[in-house]
């Protein structure tokens, strides 16, 4: 089902979805997740957990407007860093963001199921608030896509919404739900990425920490391609 024809997405694109669902609404992202979602604890958290080394090659994907993506690479400034996402309109404020930041990472329009990059190519794969707007045939053929371009012993890190710890924060996210639908979201909270993360051939799958916020529980995961 396509619920939205982002520029380029090709027509057996099964699911696209925008950041915050309407591409008129991109330009309160940043704000948005800034001030309700603890962006900067958990991207934060996420990155401390990679323990990035001088000289890898890592990938954000469904970067959206840049945010971890810069991130990472201050984290590691001799790391090379690329950043793909399926809106050439966000990849554009991404740019501009690293621009005025100043630093060197390479963005690329593309989707996260036919990732344009060769095997073995990244140390490590990131991706946050990214997983809940695929479905789950998108979920598993991204994770099986991520999977072939990690070099064996490569690291997967993601942060996104997760299983509920109670009522409170589930009724919480109710207002993620309505606003970026029931079909892609309904599988993250039911806690299944990890199950998900070890069909598609990874090892050492772990949720490794949750972060709650205004709008519910994000859980980090980290996963490994022996
Ligand atoms: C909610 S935003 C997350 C942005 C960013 N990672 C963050 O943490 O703020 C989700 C992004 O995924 C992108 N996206 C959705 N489906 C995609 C796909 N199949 N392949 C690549 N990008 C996709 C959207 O364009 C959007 O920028």
């Amino acid at each position: 089902m396509t619920l939205h024809r982002a520029e380029g997405v090709k027509k057996y694109s099964s699911h696209y979805s925008y950041a915050l669902h309407y591409k008129w609404l991109t330009r309160f992202y940043d704000p948005v997740v800034r001030w309700t979602c603890r962006e900067s604890t958990f991207k934060s958290a996420l990155i401390a957990q990679a323990h990035i080394e001088p000289g890898m090659r890592v990938l954000d994907v469904g970067c959206g407007t840049g945010t971890l993506a810069i991130m990472l690479k201050k984290a590691q400034p001799s790391a090379v860093v690329k950043a793909l996402d399926g809106s050439e309109n966000i990849l554009s404020i991404a740019k501009s963001k690293a621009d005025s930041e100043g630093v060197n990472i390479s963005f690329v329009h593309g989707f996260s199921y036919e990732l344009p990059f060769a095997a073995g190519e990244f140390d490590m794969v990131f991706t946050s608030f990214f997983f809940h707007h695929l479905n789950r045939e998108d979920k598993l053929r991204t994770l099986k896509d991520v999977h072939r371009i990690l070099k064996p012993s490569g690291k997967l890190h993601i942060a996104d919404w997760g299983k509920q710890p109670n009522l409170f924060l589930r009724s919480a996210f109710l207002v993620v739900q309505m606003l970026d639908g029931f079909e892609t979201t309904t599988d993250n909270i039911k806690g299944l990425l990890p199950e998900f993360i070890a069909q598609t051939g990874f090892e050492n799958f772990a949720e490794t920490r949750r972060v709650y916020t205004a709008l519910g529980s994000v859980s980090l995961y980290s996963a490994i391609k022996l």
